[in-house]
């Protein structure tokens, strides 16, 4: 009978398809793979999941921009992300899309679950409303009483929303920090949630009708249902729930939520109180990581500044790239990511430390004995402390492993790494290789390292796969699988057949490759520019209605009731207008006097906060600043 393994059941956060995604976005996925395959090679039996989180406001916002539907929209993105797991060699067991037809009619279950159990009820939303962008805003959204995305003034106003009894599950939240510190971890988080639930939780509004890119809420289609309620779900509806229990019966409650840490709030204040309104088991942890960070501060792709995972990859390699990510960083902290911190870290620890021990190793084995791994010999000198250690690497990280100490669990194995590599040094084989009377003792030592090498080949593999089959075919046991049991064994290498092969990860000129990469990724990121779709298409007829005139800039000051605007005095031939536009934000009103602009003359007449404008002034948008459009011909031309 074979024996039931224990299950395990990880979770990354569910991605929006707004964009490509960044290497911040990848430094989870790739923290959950190494856990998922070290939980497999360890004998669990593991479920590992990820996927995207499609609907909402936002994608509906950008799909438009770029002209196409959300479908379509999410679709490109998401076979972009499938994409980048797939050359990232993440194992994951299953991909959810909250567009699925699996995912939306379970969160409708799950949303009647919760109405019936009298969680749910009708109510009035009230908050800043922007018109033209028919969005809802909060109050710390609704900065000056503007609209964040526009700029335009926001006025109160109320909507039917569904709300969820949040406020009901206070108390239940409260002892959950309280009295199971294991469910949130780090500490500090545990405590800031700990402090806003003590705070008093609002029943939560979990419905949205000025838009409609969203899971209709049973029912009642005017309205989706919130984009957190629906994403939270995911864990819960991937595997089944409520309708198709096998799996979700097999792996709940998930024994990890990995999520960064601007979303730990929704996965532990309103997850586990939307599965407890369900009745449904709680997730053992949620564990909260920090952010990689780049010397101007976040990476957001609107400013430009994000750093491209398949640059590096294709550069470096899957491997080298994850051994960073996983290397460098500490859970739960923030962390600088810079070229030369990351090509440092390659050089020192890959192309010396474990490049240099298979080099050194095979390549000895090569020239003293034929190809062929020796059998163990007798111990002498520092064989014994050799073994010792590498035996008992397994054991210490495991003990990292079960705090997501990534980079302490890579830092045993680089001990036995370094042990390796000095024990080159103290036996000297080259100097073994000397004298016949040596052969019995170099053998010994020939056999030592590759069963050391052998070892270290079965501990990187949940870091660093890849790596380990190509030291295991250069070793020669291409034909068998890696077992973490092998890594508690020592002497079982003999007679393998050494294969070399070109070195694991080439040494760096860490001078030369920071200008190429810095090139690089600065070409890389210019196709990433996303330009706005040309717009439909018009008769010359309707382009000859414009009049565009050259004007000068006369003089300009600050609109006094908004300060967004600046009032112009537009000389245009023999007449002199007031013009209004919205680029206080870009230029100081007496740095455009004299300006020579160009001049939309025939457009009606609007008054703007008070003041009326005759007409409009042309800007480029240069990255988010207006940058006047200009000429040298004199003002009062016609411009066509
Ligand atoms: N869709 C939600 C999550 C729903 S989960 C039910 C979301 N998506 S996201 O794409 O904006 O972010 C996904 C994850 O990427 C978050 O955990 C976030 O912390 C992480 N990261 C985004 N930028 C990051 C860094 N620069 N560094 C590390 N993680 C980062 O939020």
């Amino acid at each position: 009978m074979t024996e039931k393994k224990p299950t395990y059941y990880i979770t990354t956060p569910i991605y929006y398809p707004s964009a490509n995604l960044h290497i911040g976005h990848t430094y989870c996925t790739v923290m959950a793979d190494a856990m998922a395959r070290y939980k497999r090679l360890t004998g669990y039996d593991v479920m590992f999941l990820t996927g995207t989180d499609e609907h909402g406001q936002k994608i509906q916002k950008i799909a438009n921009e770029h002209g196409t539907s959300p479908q379509a929209y999410v679709d490109q993105v998401v076979s972009g992300i499938k994409q980048l797991w797939k050359t990232m060699e993440i194992s994951y067991d299953d991909f959810i899309r909250t567009t699925e037809e699996r995912h939306v009619k379970r969160v409708q279950a799950m949303f009647n679950k919760m109405a019936e159990k009298g969680d749910i009820y009708k109510g009035e939303y009230e908050g800043w409303y922007c018109t033209p962008c028919e969005a809802f805003w909060t109050e710390t959204q609704a900065v000056e009483g503007k609209c964040p995305d526009c700029g335009r003034p926001v006025e109160k106003a109320k909507e039917e929303a569904y709300f969820f009894k949040l406020s009901k599950y206070q108390d239940r939240l409260i002892d959950l920090f309280e009295n199971h510190p294991e469910f949130l971890q780090p500490d500090s988080r545990r405590n800031e949630m700990l402090s806003f639930a003590r705070q008093g939780l609002e029943d939560l509004c979990i419905s949205r009708s000025t838009f409609n890119w969203g899971i209709p809420v049973p029912g009642d289609p005017g309205h989706v249902i919130y984009v957190w309620l629906d994403a939270l779900s995911n864990y819960a509806t991937a595997l089944g729930y409520p309708d198709d229990p096998e799996k979700y019966d097999h792996y709940w409650p998930a024994d990890v939520h990995l999520v960064g840490k601007e979303i730990v709030r929704f996965h532990s204040i309103i997850w586990p109180a939307m599965l407890m309104s369900l009745d449904q088991p709680l997730p053992q942890k949620v564990l909260g990581h920090g952010w990689i960070l780049l010397e101007g501060g976040k990476m957001s792709k609107s400013r430009g500044n994000i750093v491209d995972p398949v640059v590096l990859i294709e550069r470096y390699g899957v491997d080298a790239l994850k051994y960073f990510l996983l290397r460098e960083y500490t859970f739960g902290h923030d962390g600088l990511y810079t070229n030369e911190v990351m090509l440092n870290r390659m050089n020192a620890d890959l192309a010396n430390d474990l490049g240099n021990l298979v080099s050194r190793t095979t390549s000895m084995i090569d020239k003293y004995n034929g190809g062929v791994v020796p059998g163990p010999g007798t111990d002498e000198g520092p064989d014994q402390e050799l073994k010792k250690m590498a035996v008992g690497v397994a054991e210490r990280v495991d003990r990292q492993m079960e705090k997501f100490n990534f980079n302490l669990a890579l830092e045993e194995i680089w001990t036995l790494i370094r042990r390796t590599n000095k024990y080159i040094d103290e036996t000297a084989p080259w100097v073994l290789a000397r004298a016949e009377a040596d052969k019995p003792r170099l053998l010994t030592v020939l056999h030592n390292l590759a069963d050391s090498l052998r070892i270290v080949s079965v501990l990187i593999y949940p870091f660093m796969p890849n790596t380990t089959g190509k030291i295991r075919k250069q070793l020669g046991l291409w034909f068998a699988d890696p077992e973490w049991k092998d890594t508690q064994v020592f002497d079982t290498m003999n007679g393998e057949q050494i294969k070399r092969e070109a070195a694991l990860f080439p040494r760096i000129d860490i001078e030369k490759e920071l200008a190429d990469l810095e090139a690089l990724q600065t070409a890389a990121g210019e196709p990433a520019r996303e330009y706005p779709p040309i717009k439909e298409e018009i008769e010359y007829d309707d382009f000859a209605k414009l009049d565009l005139r050259v004007g000068r800039v006369k003089s300009c000051e600050k609109h006094p009731k908004a300060d967004k605007l600046l009032v112009f005095q537009i000389e245009m031939g023999n007449e002199v207008r007031q013009i209004i536009s919205g680029v206080a934000d870009c230029y100081k009103p007496e740095e455009t006097i004299g300006r020579t602009v160009v001049v939309v003359a025939n457009l009606a007449p609007r008054v703007l906060r008070g003041l009326e404008s005759n007409g409009m002034l042309l800007f480029a948008d240069n990255a988010d600043r207006f940058e006047f459009v200009t000429t040298d011909a004199p003002h009062g031309e016609t411009v066509s």
